[in-house]
């Protein structure tokens, strides 16, 4: 492995970081993810992804397994909660992707709520901490991924509205996720299954302690509050934390390998490419987080 020096401000990591936006999110040169890493590499990157949020390694080439490896440095992967059409669950390792199985390109609008600004499994009592995309087919234009810095966001809040919601409680749910997007409803079954979970609407780091607002699509309601003030004020929160200052739009590069900090980002994927013509395949692994607290 090519090791190079480091640009972002910390000497000990084994590698180039350089910063793609004010905001969030940092290129990390020098590092074949295809090849075992010690614990030196997996230290200093988990450190960097801390301190940028999304990491970007590019031209990687990965298989399932590869990727796999790589991820559970981090933790224990994640299963997906979609099921293929014989009703098996999807892969662990699995794509996201316009192509169905038949080589047709489909619009991903077939499934809108990756579209939409969300955080990851938020509708479970432990949601994802990282997720992990790999670009094997991205499109020439469009497709990007987009991501807002919710940790940015809530420090931005006026102080009086940081004491309004600072201990404010959140219903999110699958079902109201379904409802939120425009997806057909859910089943009696999938509610049974995905039944609605609250969270703080005010996170906390549980590796850097700091605070971020812990909202998304797949929010439901606000406890303690009427449909309507609950409504408004989600709306302001996410009006709020999409604001530039508070963005990085990945832009896809074949070979990309992006990571991202779930527990301090909200993100969705851009719908503005050709999806009749071209391709947009992204190997994902997902790694399990802790209770939101
Ligand atoms: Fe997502």
């Amino acid at each position: 492995m090519q090791i190079a020096s480091h640009d972002s401000g910390n000497a000990t990591h084994p590698f180039t970081a350089k910063r793609l936006s004010d905001a969030l999110a940092a290129e990390i040169e020098g590092v074949d993810l295809s090849q075992p890493i010690d614990g030196t590499m997996k230290e200093a990157i988990y450190d960097a992804l801390l301190q940028h949020h999304v990491l970007v390694f590019r031209d990687q080439a990965l298989t399932r397994e590869q990727q796999g490896i790589f991820a559970t440095n981090y933790g224990e992967l994640e299963g997906h909660v979609g099921r293929l059409r014989n009703g098996e669950r999807y892969p662990v390792i699995n794509d996201i992707t316009n192509i169905q199985p038949d080589g047709k390109k489909v619009p991903e609008l077939v499934n809108r709520g990756p579209n939409h600004w969300h955080t990851d499994k938020s509708y479970h009592e432990i949601p994802s901490a990282i997720t992990m995309l790999h670009g094997k087919q991205v499109p020439s234009k469009g497709g990007e991924t987009l991501f807002a810095n919710m940790r940015l966001a809530y420090e931005a809040l006026p102080p009086q509205t940081k004491a309004r919601v600072d201990d404010l409680k959140v219903v999110h749910s699958w079902e109201a996720n379904r409802k939120n997007v425009g997806e057909t409803p859910a089943t009696e079954d999938q509610k049974r299954e995905r039944p609605p979970v609250t969270h703080p609407l005010i996170r906390t780091h549980p590796d850097t302690g700091t605070k971020a607002l812990y909202i998304g699509t797949h929010i439901d309601k606000i406890v303690d509050m009427s449909r309507a003030d609950s409504d408004a004020l989600v709306e302001e929160l996410m009006e709020h934390s999409i604001q530039p200052q508070f963005r990085y739009d990945h832009a896809w590069r074949q070979g990309d390998l992006v990571m991202w900090d779930n527990r301090s980002l909200m993100h969705r994927g851009n719908t503005n490419y050709d999806m009749a013509n071209e391709s947009r395949v992204l190997q994902r692994t997902v790694i399990i987080g802790t209770k939101p607290f």
